[in-house]
């Protein structure tokens, strides 16, 4: 459930178009790459809303992820309600994020990736049969767009079949975090590191194969338990919600462009550039959590103080005139021109290749087997999540 307040500047989104940015955050951007913006909770931020700016930000050293609270953008919570856990190195400088984030290198390399690719493929196709068994009609996003990523997500670590059912449990209760009261979120993080340092503990005796076998046997001696516990869960809050949103959102813009549909579902070599584009076209996550100053510094026509706040808009960035021929058009042909989707520099996200083998898979398993694929309501009936870290659907009934 989302949070029931206004949705702050960097997340808003047009009534009229649940893909396009709001249209206070156009003006914004019309305005200048900088935008002075006071949160719900009264805190002022800068919103960077210009493509160039934004991957300036990004590969500033000055500006620390460490520093930023993490309840920033999060009005409901206070301060001491949420703290950066070991190993969650999203919310790390270097070098410690350096040296954490080298230890699950190893796990996206071509190789690792060209051995996973079958098993992802079998999870898809399992996901469309039990989809093909229930309808029509069915809701896209509890029969595909959710199951797929999260088991592959639970493939990547390399979970028990126990272990994935009682994380598929907790994701349930989950759901879409933020909408927790703070007392439900520290419940759920407290079962998830529970959970997790099983699970770590477990392997740390008989390492399997997956991401926490290998943490445990190759990096077991530099890392303690509560890092891996800590690199873990994030790689499943990460990697899960956000997936799963640009696939259902994913199926929704080819539906509402069914030109692009028909390129996509005939021919697959426009496959890699198409989920560059759905990519850059949806940015799930329409603001990354911000960075904070740690000394003053001029970025794009404005001093920012030390120990202010800088929030990337990378959904308007992804639509930035200056950047990008024609930037509301999805065209699923379009040469990747670098979207910061996945953001840039340094806390580039780790899983981006794995999202777009993931994103491949799914649409074209899913066009392969539903070709006719088409909305079982009326588009005005669809409803959309409000204010939460990643935008989406709320359901996506469909007939094939
Ligand atoms: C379409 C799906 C995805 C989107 C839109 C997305 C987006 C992002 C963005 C914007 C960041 C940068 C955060 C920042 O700079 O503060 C990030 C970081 C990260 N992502 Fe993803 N991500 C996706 C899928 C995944 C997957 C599948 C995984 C894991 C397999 C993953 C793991 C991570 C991790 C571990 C980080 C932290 C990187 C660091 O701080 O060095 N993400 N992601």
């Amino acid at each position: 459930m989302p949070l029931d307040i206004e949705t702050p500047l960097p997340y808003q989104r047009d009534s009229a178009c649940p893909f396009d940015p709001g249209p206070r955050l156009r003006q914004a951007q019309r305005e200048g790459p900088m935008h002075r913006y006071r949160l719900p909770n009264g805190q002022d931020i800068w919103v960077v809303t210009r493509y160039d700016e934004v991957r300036q930000m990004f590969t500033d050293p000055r500006l620390s992820s460490a520093l930023t609270p993490l309840t920033l953008m999060l009005p409901g919570l206070g301060d001491d309600q949420l703290e950066v856990s070991p190993g969650s190195f999203v919310n790390m400088d270097p070098p410690e994020h350096t040296r954490l984030r080298r230890t699950v290198t190893s796990s996206f390399t071509a190789r690792r990736l060209r051995e996973l690719t079958p098993r992802l493929e079998r999870i898809a196709e399992n996901c469309l049969d039990g989809m093909e068994e229930t309808g029509p009609p069915a809701d896209f996003m509890t029969a595909f767009a959710f199951p797929f990523p999260l088991l592959a997500i639970c493939e990547l670590l390399g979970l028990t079949d126990a272990e994935r059912d009682e994380f598929i449990a907790l994701t349930g209760k989950a759901a879409a975090g933020l909408a927790a009261t703070p007392e439900e979120a520290k419940d759920l993080v407290d079962h998830a590191h529970r959970f997790m340092l099983g699970i770590v503990t477990a392997q740390r005796a008989d390492p399997r194969d997956g991401m926490i076998g290998m943490l445990v046997a190759e990096h077991g001696d530099e890392l303690t338990d509560e890092e891996i516990v800590g690199i873990s869960n994030m790689f499943l809050s990460a990697g899960f919600d956000t997936t799963a949103n640009t696939i259902g959102l994913g199926l929704l813009a080819l539906l509402d462009n069914p030109d692009q549909l028909a390129l996509l579902r005939d021919d697959p070599a426009v496959l890699d550039t198409a989920v560059e584009e759905l990519m850059r076209y949806l940015s799930v996550i329409s603001a990354t959590s911000g960075r904070t100053a740690t000394e003053d510094l001029e970025l794009g026509g404005v001093t920012v103080k030390a120990g202010e706040y800088v929030v990337p808009a990378l959904a308007v960035a992804n639509r930035d005139p200056a950047h990008y021929a024609d930037p509301d058009r999805l065209d699923l042909t379009r040469p990747p021109g670098q979207q910061v989707g996945f953001g840039y520099g340094v806390h580039r996200c780790t899983g981006a290749t794995m999202a777009l083998l993931e994103l491949k898979i799914a649409f074209s398993a899913l066009l392969r087997r539903f070709p006719g694929i088409r909305l079982a309501v009326p588009r005005e009936e669809l409803a959309f999540r409000g204010y939460t870290m990643v935008h989406g659907a709320l359901g996506i009934p469909v007939v094939w």
